[in-house]
């Protein structure tokens, strides 16, 4: 099942696990139910559910655990030191940045943290020339968030580099689709059968896209997208789950709920909004948590501003958001040593 390629990763996953994983092409977890759950993607870039294209990548979301040792710390293993990723995030970022560059340090790479407002792309320089500049220069992989979808055309020029899409304008984040499906298998143990609320500025949201793609290589009972219908045109007649435009109608039942912020910088014109309208209808509050199911989980990829979701929701039991930020390293740990093995 393995070439040699596959050497590190198998090796490591022996090492912590004392088991030997078998990745066979098919999207299950194990026959008792307890141990891994595979996702299949045809490439970081983006999801794919087109399994023609395997095995190109393989993300085990369960085995990121595996990263993690018994007292909860991130393990650091010395596997990469040869490694260089370069962090290049031209959008801002705490999260992802950051995650990525623990992860690579607990990994043993060195990680350059390419700071765009001090670099020759202030001098008008191309991301295309910046890249390749690092290239050049040795960095083996680049993390890349960007406003534009440039990222498919730098790894077709670049084909040495391996590149993780750190997130894509309004398009894509996969790896926060990692974390977040990380996140509900640890509260939930799968995402089948389970009713799936995602609220808030969708039309922008990068987080929803990926999520959805992701998702739909698992069995939910139901997908519900609420909001603001001028933020939610795109979701109007989804492919997969339906919109409910009245949020406490959408929360029946829930078992994860997922708010997102209002991405005011993707605007193209004003929005005339008036928040305390906003809040009443969306802001996920105590009093709209008590129609989703009582253990419900609460999800935030962040930024957090206290519109979408009230601080009370915020520091409750049913909120696992600062988990859902710790996942980021144990997942990013798997996606960087998965394709530096490579
Ligand atoms: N969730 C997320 O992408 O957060 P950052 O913008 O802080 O990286």
């Amino acid at each position: 099942m393995y070439d040699d390629n596959d050497g590190l990763w198998v090796t490591f996953w022996d090492a912590v696990e004392g088991q030997t994983i078998v990745l066979d092409g098919t999207l299950s977890s194990d026959p008792e139910g307890t141990a891994l759950t595979y996702l299949w993607a045809s490439s970081i870039l983006e999801f794919s559910d087109d399994t023609s294209s395997m095995p190109e990548v393989i993300i085990p979301a369960g085995v990121s655990n595996n990263f993690i040792d018994d007292e909860g710390n991130f393990r650091k293993e010395n596997l990469f030191p040869e490694k260089i990723v370069a962090n290049v995030f031209c959008e801002p970022s705490t999260r992802t940045k950051s995650s990525f560059a623990i992860a690579a340090g607990n990994l043993g790479c060195s990680v350059v943290d390419f700071n765009i407002d001090n670099s020759s792309v202030q001098k008008g320089e191309s991301i295309f020339e910046t890249v390749d500049a690092l290239n050049l220069m040795g960095v083996d992989l680049c993390v890349l968030r960007h406003p534009k979808s440039v990222i498919r055309e730098l790894a077709e020029s670049l084909p040495k580099m391996v590149f993780i899409n750190a997130g894509e304008g309004a398009i894509s984040h996969p790896t926060q689709a990692l974390l977040d499906i990380k996140t509900i298998i640890d509260h939930k143990n799968s995402l089948d059968g389970l009713k799936i609320v995602i609220v808030g500025d969708l039309d922008h949201s990068r987080v929803t896209s990926s999520f959805v793609e992701g998702i739909s290589n698992f069995d939910v009972d139901s997908l519900i997208f609420s909001g603001h219908p001028e933020m939610c045109s795109k979701y109007q007649n989804p492919e997969i789950g339906k919109y409910e435009p009245d949020f406490e109608k959408a929360l029946q039942d829930a078992d994860v709920v997922m708010t997102l912020r209002i991405q005011y910088e993707r605007f193209e014109k004003d929005l005339d909004l008036d928040l305390e309208t906003y809040k009443n209808s969306y802001q996920l509050s105590t009093s709209k948590l008590g129609c989703a199911k009582a253990d419900a989980i609460i999800m935030h990829p962040g930024p957090v501003n206290y519109v979408e979701i009230t601080e009370a929701v915020y520091d409750s039991e049913n909120s696992v958001i600062r988990q859902q930020i710790a996942n980021g390293v144990a997942i990013r740990m798997a996606v960087l040593s998965r394709f530096l093995s490579s």
